[in-house]
């Protein structure tokens, strides 16, 4: 009965299995004794779900007909629009309008809309994307669901981001394919935590550059947990200046998510913020992703849209969330603190980390042993193909001091 195209397309046990494993757990076995580190939502150190209040209020005053009603175009409200380019290019506008760079949004159904709309938008069916090596495991979801193959590029070379492996993946794929759409989840990649330096950015550009004397060159910079980078708001956006003036087919989209910067999860608001020096790319890029759009889910959440807007409308809000911010940011770097000195006092390996809600333990054999040995002490990590990620956003900061010399006994205990 099932399309052929769906037969066997089938989510794994991904992180919401898992949690559900957890509640279940809970009824019969006490919290204290649980360490659920499974979904990427910020909790606070009770296991509560961190909501901004500012944002609630704002929420809870909307008027109804801004909740309940149609929001007014099928790609976002202009006042969206609007905010979510002050939220992320505030900085790199002047420098854009000089270059001739081009810059349009379209809303879309949480940063998973950027995307899809991304990979539905531009790859041929039966093309190969490039993903990372460490990654947030709905990218190959979203890649089957548009018929595509993926390769991973290699992350880390030691401690830094491997250049050379992604330039040589890149460089085979586009000769042969003549167009490549790569992922590249920056900063506070999920699942590792790690993001590129300035100068890495430079590198990736000229690459990228490079790549684009072959063929046509999609970037899409994942940027969902872009508000919990460690070096601050301004350093967060600080590559985007790079995206100027990038030869015509360079095309760069960004996945822009309220979840997580605005603690929106359930809202479900997003945005594809395409940025090109090609009049006409970007001329495409507003009548197909309206389109997109239009045959998936219509237009999004009026609700979510809204709060945006007021939040970029009046900046008393804005000042009040990024305080609130701060402060959360400071939580995650006690919790980073603590897990990373335990995991050092335990010679627990782990991949390089400088921010954000993740850190992932690289494991190359007996994966499924160490998980079930984990889940025995009521222990709930993410496995990965080839590692478990630790969600520091999610548990408090006393159970990640003995989660290291767990993992790391589990792990011992399967060493031959
Ligand atoms: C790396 C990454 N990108 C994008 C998203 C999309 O989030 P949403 O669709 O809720 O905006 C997530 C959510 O977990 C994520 O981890």
């Amino acid at each position: 009965m099932l399309s052929k195209k769906l037969i066997n397309k089938k989510l794994g046990q991904g992180a919401f299995a898992m949690a559900r494993q957890v509640k279940e757990l809970k009824k019969t076995t006490d919290n204290s004794k649980i360490i659920n580190s499974t979904i990427g939502t910020f909790f606070d150190n009770n296991e509560n779900l961190l909501i901004f209040d500012t944002v609630e209020k704002i929420y809870k005053e909307l008027p109804p007909v801004d909740i309940f009603g149609y929001a007014s175009g099928v790609s976002g409200s202009a006042e969206y629009k609007e905010a979510v380019k002050k939220d992320i290019l505030s900085n790199h506008l002047d420098l854009f309008t000089k270059t001739k760079t081009y810059i349009d949004v379209t809303a879309t159904a949480g940063g998973t809309g950027a995307i899809h709309n991304t990979f539905k938008g531009y790859a041929e069916e039966g093309d190969t994307i490039l993903l990372p090596n460490f990654m947030w495991e709905a990218y190959v979801n979203l890649s089957q669901a548009n018929n595509l193959n993926y390769q991973t590029y290699n992350l880390f070379d030691n401690n830094s981001f491997d250049l050379k492996d992604f330039s040589e993946k890149i460089l085979t794929l586009i000769k042969k394919q003549k167009k490549v759409i790569i992922v590249i989840n920056d900063p506070c990649q999920n699942p590792t935590g790690y993001s590129l330096s300035f100068e890495e950015w430079e590198a990736v550009i000229e690459i990228l550059k490079k790549a684009s004397s072959y063929g046509e060159v999609i970037l899409l910079n994942d940027i969902a947990y872009i508000d919990y980078d460690f070096r601050g708001k301004e350093l967060s956006r600080k590559h985007f200046s790079l995206f100027a003036n990038l030869p015509k087919n360079i095309f760069v989209i960004l996945a822009y998510s309220m979840s997580k910067s605005f603690t929106c999860y359930g809202l479900r608001s997003g945005a594809q913020i395409a940025i090109s020096s090609s009049q006409e790319i970007m001329e495409e890029f507003s009548y197909s992703s309206e389109f997109l759009c239009r045959t998936s889910w219509s237009n999004i959440s009026k609700g979510g849209m809204a709060i945006l807007s007021e939040i970029f409308n009046n900046d008393n809000y804005l000042n009040e969330i990024d305080a609130n911010r701060i402060e959360w940011v400071k939580l995650l770097k006690e919790r980073a603190k603590v897990f990373l000195e335990n995991a050092e006092k335990e010679n627990l390996n782990h991949c390089p980390f400088k921010g954000g809600f993740f850190i992932t333990i690289p494991i190359s054999e007996h994966k499924e042993k160490i998980l079930k040995y984990l889940i025995e002490k009521n222990i709930f990590v993410l496995p990965l193909k080839n590692g478990i990620r630790v969600a520091i956003c999610s548990v408090p900061t006393e159970k990640l001091k003995k989660l290291p010399k767990e993992i790391k006994k589990a792990i011992d205990n399967f060493q031959i």
